[in-house]
């Protein structure tokens, strides 16, 4: 069968834009938007699983050693030291990275660890190392990837510590909560940074083990420092009290430091 004549070519005034041409064109770019929005959600928590995998060391702190920042002019990696941590009423954490991730490092009241782990039945301290020169204060370290798309998490001082119980110590000023800046996922920094219910995270922060030294790099590529965090190993809590080894071994009374890492 032979085909049949071409429809009449539209005349196309000037200004005037082919309609069919016009209507794809939003289709394309409504279809390309929402692509980019998927991997953008998807991408830095996927990147963020498997990066550390592949590339254990192409990022600083990795493995065994301190907890870094980076000079802001020569991105060299400086550790992260006692120093640079805040006490209450200013008790903002120091975002930090170590083993490829943001690390979370917290100096909080002993008071409120104590508070806590009365409140909720568990030695909630069990991974905080005293404070070196402050007996009032001890220090902790969660990572800062959220358990829900892999977003680094933030601060909000104002929120008290969780939904159920706001201020462990009754001081009358609220303890802060992690929040994840992308759904609004929470977490208690106090309660073994358990996600708070009905905030999109499924699981608590994964817990970095730690304990505070000095630190000197044999190839001089980390600056020395004293006082530094040093980060041990990774504790992954997939469920509330995964981490809670003293919990599982029958021992739920407050003990400071029971769980850090141990001197090399
Ligand atoms: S990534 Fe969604 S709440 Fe953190």
């Amino acid at each position: 069968m032979s085909p049949g004549p071409n429809p009449p070519a539209k005349t196309i005034l000037p200004g005037e834009k082919p309609k069919g041409e016009s209507l794809l064109s939003r289709r394309d770019f409504v279809r390309n938007t929402v692509r980019l929005a998927v991997a953008g959600a998807i991408l830095p928590g996927a990147l963020s699983q498997v990066l550390p995998a592949i590339a254990p060391n192409a990022l600083a702190g990795s493995g065994s050693g301190p907890v870094i920042r980076r000079d802001p002019k020569t991105n060299a990696k400086i550790p992260v030291t006692v120093a640079d941590l805040k006490p209450q009423p200013s008790n903002q954490p120091f975002v930090g990275e170590w083993n490829f991730l943001p690390a979370i490092v917290y100096m909080v009241k002993i008071e409120i660890l104590k508070a806590s782990s009365a409140a909720r039945g568990i030695n909630t301290a069990q991974f905080a190392v005293p404070h070196p020169s402050d007996p009032a204060y001890a220090i902790l370290v969660y990572r800062g990837k959220c358990k829900h798309l892999g977003c680094t998490v933030g601060w909000n001082g104002l929120f008290g510590a969780s939904k159920d119980i706001e201020d462990y110590n009754g001081d009358g000023i609220n303890e802060g909560r992690i929040l994840c800046p992308c759904h609004q996922g929470q977490y208690d920094i106090h309660n073994l940074a358990r996600n708070v219910p009905g905030t999109p995270p499924p699981a608590p922060l994964d817990i970095i083990r730690m304990r505070i030294g000095s630190f000197s790099d044999p190839d001089g590529k980390i600056q020395a420092a004293s006082n530094a965090i040093l980060g041990a190993e990774i504790l992954k809590q997939g469920a509330y009290r995964d981490a809670d080894l003293d919990g599982k071994a029958g021992k739920t009374a407050f003990a400071l430091g029971s769980q850090a890492a141990k001197e090399a």
